[in-house]
């Protein structure tokens, strides 16, 4: 009996130097969601941070200590991504405990007091214990999220030093094809617009101007006497045509790029209906950059010239993307180029009347 009694003693205090020797900040809270105990890390931080709950929370209910979190946020001004992270966890931590969900995750930005850190927030069911329901741990993941920051700047900075060699493959691809010279760049250009309309950040935009500056990268690959010849092509050439989107994604799968430069590559023939190809996605499943390139692609192929026909009016362009707007092409980007389009259009009209004037 004195074994039994010292055997569980001696896990309880070995449970408890075990938890007080996480990094994370964790509390217990019984089924009604009041806190039972929490450990040193969650007494070190409230001690470091001025604290705010009585006696580091424990004996209050953290569903009510987060219902008047959201209330603070609301009423002092917080931003709406703030107000949405509290009432979020809040709305977690009521699942949690009503056991509608085993376990809840977020990953916030806490910005005061001292430099902005960021935690992931852990709310789990505890299922094999005789009081405890749920386990509460805030785990500070600032250093990872500074190295992932920094690698991707690292990227960033490596994909901008190589784009001269970046348009010099570009000039390649095109020279292999004198029919479609300049078709790379014209794409460029309406994509940079269709990024403005979307509003996309500048770290975004760059990712999408490389893709699309490369997204043929692939016809290198196709011979070029049947990438130049006009009319009809039999059904294997037109095979080893369309392989140029997988054969592209191979060209740069390897390469560690800070944006998905490969799947931009191999999916901007994919159709928002799921027709295209090589992989046969549709919506969301293809990244938003493939599905610009596509649009982007399309319009500046339309209204270009080509040796062997006449290019298609701006018009006979908007009607071919409205008409394949919600199959082909996906509706929202359509929307956004319509803008482009009516923007970029008027600004010609004025340019013109004003030179006449
Ligand atoms: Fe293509």
């Amino acid at each position: 009996m004195l074994t039994d009694h010292r055997a569980v003693t001696n896990d309880t205090v070995l449970n408890r130097a075990a938890v007080d020797a996480l990094s994370a900040h964790v509390a217990l809270c019984d089924k009604h969601g009041v806190i039972l105990g929490v450990n040193a890390a969650w007494r070190q931080f409230a001690d470091d941070n001025g604290g705010g709950l009585p006696d580091y929370g424990i004996g209050l209910n953290y569903l009510r200590v987060l219902e008047a979190a959201v209330e603070w946020a609301r009423v002092n001004g917080a931003t709406k991504t703030e107000i949405a992270v509290t009432h979020g966890v809040r709305v977690g931590f009521s699942d949690v405990l009503s056991g509608r969900l085993p376990r809840f995750q977020i990953e916030y930005r806490c910005d005061a007091p001292g430099t902005p850190r960021w935690f992931l927030l852990t709310i789990s069911r505890v299922t094999d214990h005789p009081f405890a329901s749920v386990l509460v741990a805030h785990e500070n993941t600032t250093a990872i999220k500074d190295a992932e920051a920094a690698q991707h700047e690292h990227q960033r900075v490596m994909a901008g030093e190589f784009s001269s060699v970046i348009e010099a493959i570009a000039r390649l691809i095109e020279q292999r094809d004198p029919y479609t010279a300049g078709h790379q760049r014209g794409s460029v250009g309406w994509c940079n617009f269709i990024a403005d309309e979307i509003g996309f950040d500048d770290d975004r935009r760059q990712g999408l101007l490389l893709g699309a500056g490369i997204h043929d990268i692939g016809k290198i690959a196709v011979p070029a006497e049947i990438l130049t010849r006009p009319g009809r092509l039999s059904t294997l050439e037109m095979e080893m045509i369309r392989g140029h989107a997988a054969a592209g994604y191979d060209v740069l799968r390897d390469i560690a790029f800070p944006w998905r430069i490969a799947d931009m590559v191999h999916q901007h023939h994919e159709n928002f209906d799921g027709s295209g190809y090589p992989l046969g996605l549709a919506g969301e499943e293809i990244c938003i950059e493939a599905r610009i390139i596509a649009v982007a692609d399309m319009f500046d192929a339309m209204t270009s010239h080509r040796p062997y026909r006449a290019a298609h009016t701006v018009g006979d362009a908007i009607d071919e993307l409205r008409r394949m707007s919600g199959t082909r092409y996906d509706p929202e980007v359509v929307t956004a180029m319509l803008r482009v389009i009516e923007r970029e259009m008027s600004d010609a009209m004025s340019v013109t009347k004003g030179s006449q004037g």
